[in-house]
């Protein structure tokens, strides 16, 4: 007997949605069911459905995730409300207990050290580097041309090209190069226009070499491999810090002297320059705070993240992306991080809630987006480092996980607020709140 699960499915993406979706129902027992839970998930507007359709490909329903805010984010002396869209517990409250300690320590600071992103043509040649290297100042202006119509629209904004630069890489992959390429994007994260001026310089490379009668025939030979951006921009980097005087790090923690809390916070962070078990944890708590800004405002997460923890291994061994300064009284703890991320194209605009955060955050340029997002970034780290070393991670963060506990016991309404109250002196564990249900509901 064949089952269903082994039978490999023709032309699923010509089918209608509701052909999709009856089509996976009936890899469940209860096919009816299935079908109605995830109509339950389609939006009640049609043309706000079809949008959310059409953003990816095979969609059969949508799937929800919390949209949070973090009020008294203060940077750079500008209180703003910040969305945050994240299902983990804990993260949003993380980000706002630190916005409001900082709120009243001089806030957040917050500088972009510069905006440029790096796209590559990889191409294959087979003749002498210095013929190439002789013939790039040509090269360039061809290719700069060749792109025009594509890149005008982005000159008018500010933007462009930047740089293109020939690389020989022919001591680790015989004859290969890459064109290296940099790019200002101003507002847009940029990806569709690079990916474009790549595959036009892509062309225009074979073109032009194709066209150097002075050069043997297989030195007119151009191949190209691929054309594509570069996700690490280590040159598209933001810089932001909190910063107050020992004393003001008094009553921190009720066991800890300000100076005590500094030095263990310090040696904390010290541990993950130095430990990549530690980095690794230690910086995905920085990305809870900028991925969740990220989401909200529509922007690509994946390539963020994965920029960071390129530039996390930029000086030989993966480590934090923030570090402590404690000297002269003071207190800084500082975050440095890529992050190419957009106000203008892909979802930034058309998901309704992605728009509505950009509002919300007061129609920020890519700029002030950058600063806000690693600022997140920042408090996020901050409170769980301040957490681990003082209290430990659990307490605040069963305290905040109690509402999914309760869920999975399916709780009422009566018992969740009876639970919330019980436990607010007592250590929340999956078992400790079991047990408390199964007591309130004998
Ligand atoms: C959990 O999502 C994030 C933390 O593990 C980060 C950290 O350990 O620094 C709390």
């Amino acid at each position: 007997m064949i089952r269903k699960r082994d039978i490999i499915i023709k032309g699923f993406s010509k089918l209608l949605k509701e052909e999709k979706l009856k089509l996976v129902a009936e890899y469940f027992e209860n096919p009816g069911e299935v079908v109605s839970l995830l109509k339950s998930f389609w939006h009640t507007d049609e043309h706000q459905q079809k949008l959310f359709d059409e953003f990816s490909e095979n969609t059969i329903t949508n799937f929800y995730i919390p949209y949070g805010i973090s009020p008294n984010v203060i940077i750079n002396g500008r209180n703003y409300l910040v969305p945050m869209v994240i299902e983990e517990s804990s993260v949003v409250a993380a980000a706002s207990a630190a916005a409001k300690f900082w709120s009243q320590r001089g806030g957040f600071h917050a500088e972009v050290v510069d905006i440029q992103k790096i796209g590559q043509v990889h191409f294959s040649w087979s003749g002498k580097p210095a013929v190439l290297q002789a013939l790039m100042p040509a090269i360039k202006k061809y290719l700069i041309d060749a792109a025009k119509p594509i890149t005008t629209n982005m000159e008018k904004r500010g933007g462009g090209i930047l740089d293109i630069q020939l690389v020989n890489m022919t001591e680790k992959l015989e004859d290969y190069y890459q064109l290296l390429v940099t790019f200002d994007t101003q507002d847009s994260m940029g990806a569709n226009f690079i990916n474009s001026v790549l595959e036009e310089f892509g062309n225009s490379l074979r073109t032009f070499m194709a066209e150097q009668l002075q050069l043997s025939l297989d030195e007119r030979q151009v191949e190209i491999i691929m054309a594509i951006l570069s996700n690490y921009t280590p040159s598209c980097l933001v810089k932001t810090w909190v910063e107050c005087t020992i004393d003001e790090l008094e009553n921190v923690d009720e066991n800890l002297t300000g100076a005590a809390f500094a030095k263990k916070f310090e040696k904390a962070v010290k541990i993950a320059q130095i430990d990549t078990y530690r980095a690794t944890t230690h910086n995905k708590g920085i990305y809870n705070g900028i991925d969740a800004v990220a989401i909200a405002t529509g922007n690509d997460f994946r390539a963020i993240e994965a920029a960071g923890h390129t530039y996390a291994a930029r000086n030989g061994h993966y480590e934090s992306l923030s570090r402590v300064e404690v000297k002269d009284n003071k207190f800084r703890f500082i975050l440095e991080a890529p992050l190419a991320i957009g106000t203008v194209g892909g979802l930034t605009n058309l998901h309704p809630l992605a728009k509505q955060s950009l509002q919300l955050l007061g129609n920020p340029s890519a700029k002030e987006l950058m600063m806000v997002a690693a600022v997140m970034g920042l408090a996020n780290n901050f409170s769980a480092v301040k957490s681990l070393t003082t209290t430990g991670i659990q307490a605040g963060h069963m305290k905040m996980h109690l509402f999914n506990i309760l869920n999975h016991f399916k709780a009422s309404e009566e018992e969740k607020s009876a639970a919330v109250a019980y436990f607010k002196d007592q250590k929340v564990s999956f078992a400790s709140v079991g047990k408390y249900i199964a007591s309130m509901r004998s």
